[in-house]
Formats: C-alpha cells, sequence, structure tokens
C-alpha cells in the first residue's frame, strides 16, 4: 500500500457534498429490503435495549442500518426515526422500509451535531457508523443524551483500527493495481477505533454506565459475491459508474486478487471489528 491518506483526525472539507457524492455509491450497493448482514444491527439493538412500544430514534441512519432492522423488530408496535444530513441516503431507507411495508418508520434530514427534536422525546437512539465523521463529536453525544427520555439508553458502533479490518487495504490495494493510481483508505472512518476513545466521549457527554466493547465477528463471502463490488462502489463512486461490466469483471478479479491473503477455498473470510459503547441518560 503506498500512502495512508489523510489521518483519522483530519476533518471532512465540506461533509454535506462529501456524503451526496458518495449516495450514487451506496445506492449501488444498498439492499433493497431486510439487511444484507444485520450482525452490526442486532448489536445495537441489544444494545440500547430495544423493545416493541418503544419510540426510537437512529442517528447518522444513511440507507436504513440498523432503522430498517429495528422497525422489523418493533413490528409497528412503537416508532423509528431516521435521521441523517443526507436526503438521498434516507431515501434508500425509505425504499427499503416501503418494500418491506413496514409501519411507523419516518425519515428526517438533520445534523446530529444539533438535533431538530425537543427533548425527552426518545427511548433508545442508536449510531452505526456514523459518529467517527462530525467534527465536533461530543456535540453529537451531548444531543442524544438531551433528547432520550432519562434512563433510556444510546448505543454506538464505530470501526476499530483498520489493522483490525485489513479489508479497506485490500480493496484499496485493488483500486491502485487496477487503476494505476492511489485511493488511500479514509482514515477518518476509523476515528474512533482505538480501545476507549468511544466510551470517554460518551462520558463527558453526561451518560451514566457507560460501557464499551470489541465487537469483531468473521463475514464469509463467496467468490463472485457483490461484497466487493460495493466496497469498490463506496469508495470511488465516480470513477466506477461508466465501467461496462467487462470492466467490472476485471476490476473485482484484481481486487479478489489483492485480498488473496483472506481467501479461503471458496469463500473469502473477512475479519469484521468494530468497537460499540452503550450509556444510559441520567435520570
Ligand atoms: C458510513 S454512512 C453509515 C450509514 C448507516 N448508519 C450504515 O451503517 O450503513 C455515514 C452516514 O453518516 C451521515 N452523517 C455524517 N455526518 C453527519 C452529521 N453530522 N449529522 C447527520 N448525519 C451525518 C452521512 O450522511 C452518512 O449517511
Amino acid at each position: 500500500m503506498t500512502g495512508k491518506g489523510s489521518g483519522p483526525n483530519d476533518a471532512l472539507p465540506n461533509p454535506k457534498d462529501y456524503w451526496a457524492n458518495r449516495t450514487a455509491g451506496w445506492s449501488a450497493g444498498a439492499s433493497d429490503g431486510a439487511a444484507t448482514d444485520d450482525t452490526f444491527d442486532r448489536a445495537l439493538i441489544e444494545a440500547s435495549a430495544i423493545i416493541p412500544g418503544m419510540d426510537v430514534l437512529d442517528l447518522a441512519a444513511g440507507s436504513g442500518d440498523p432503522s430498517v432492522t429495528i422497525a422489523t423488530h418493533l413490528a409497528g408496535n412503537g416508532t423509528v426515526t431516521a435521521c441523517d444530513m443526507t436526503y438521498d441516503m434516507l431515501a434508500m431507507a425509505q425504499a427499503r422500509v416501503d418494500k418491506l411495508a413496514l409501519a411507523n418508520f419516518r425519515i428526517v434530514s438533520g445534523d446530529m451535531a444539533a438535533l431538530p427534536f425537543p427533548d425527552a422525546c426518545f427511548d433508545a437512539v442508536t449510531c452505526r457508523n456514523g459518529l467517527m465523521f462530525p467534527a465536533d463529536k461530543l456535540a453529537c453525544v451531548a444531543e442524544a443524551r438531551r433528547v432520550l427520555r432519562p434512563g433510556s439508553k444510546g448505543a454506538w458502533l464505530v470501526w476499530s483500527t483498520i489493522d483490525d479490518n485489513p479489508t479497506f487495504l485490500t480493496v484499496a490495494n485493488g483500486l491502485r493495481r487496477y487503476f494505476g493510481e492511489d485511493f488511500p483508505p479514509r482514515m477518518i472512518r476509523h476515528s474512533l477505533g482505538e480501545a476507549g476513545s468511544l466510551s470517554a466521549l460518551l462520558t463527558e457527554a453526561g451518560f451514566q454506565d457507560v460501557t464499551e466493547r470489541r465487537f469483531a465477528y468473521e463475514r464469509t463471502v463467496p467468490i463472485g459475491d457483490d461484497y466487493f463490488r460495493c466496497a469498490a462502489a463506496r469508495t470511488i463512486p465516480q470513477r466506477v459508474a461508466s465501467l461496462t461490466e467487462k470492466d467490472w469483471s476485471d476490476l473485482l478479479s484484481t481486487i479478489e486478487e489483492a485480498s488473496a491473503a483472506l481467501r479461503d477455498g471458496d469463500v473469502f473470510r473477512i475479519p469484521i471489528v468494530a468497537r460499540l459503547a452503550a450509556g444510559t441518560a441520567p435520570t
């Protein structure tokens, strides 16, 4: 790998454009119904103690994870509010909910550092792979605490370090080999990846009974699965937009070759490691 890209603590220069420009890549790989892999979603539901009847807020909801899984879990008894600053991402979440005919789901455009909700109006807050990106992470967690009813739980899941998640590097290597130029991994994704970083934010924001754990599992991806296609589309959506199916086939072979260390017979064994923290809003 040449170059590590910008550092994990470098703020995104223009977050709104950054995410708006990535929407096409997410749409290429988004599930059109239930989550393809709901492992993170289930962990967040458990960590924030979500049960039917609750009003749940999912922050940085993007294309609907975990909010779509939460709506399925509530089965119409309770409400889910999916909030994100990128409307086009939320539109994907809404399309998934419509396809699954789930009730009591709404999408709301908003910045999680200044939420458009009154105090103490939710029974649980979740956030999956979103808190790494804002410049003022503490403001985001404090806002979640403000909108939670006293005694309710918030849970955040973020990527662990890049060394724990080697696929980000193997995909970047495959892209470099295919296009002949560098696409350094986006290190901001790992800005809360060190043990204790996430829980420190929750504690500083005033949450009680704060816990944090390493959350690791292995995803088994058959050769030819669209896993690497989604990864490439999300990494460089504009560059892959005009690829023909033949180009895609060559690109994916190159990425699979670059990921050979993860191959085990007919499958890739993808280590996936996150940090999961939860806390209770003070009574
Ligand atoms: C990596 S995506 C994660 C989406 C989804 N939670 C998932 O796990 O698939 C990150 C999302 O965070 C959103 N986001 C980033 N900063 C935000 C902010 N300050 N307020 C609200 N949403 C934000 C982006 O628009 C994007 O949809």
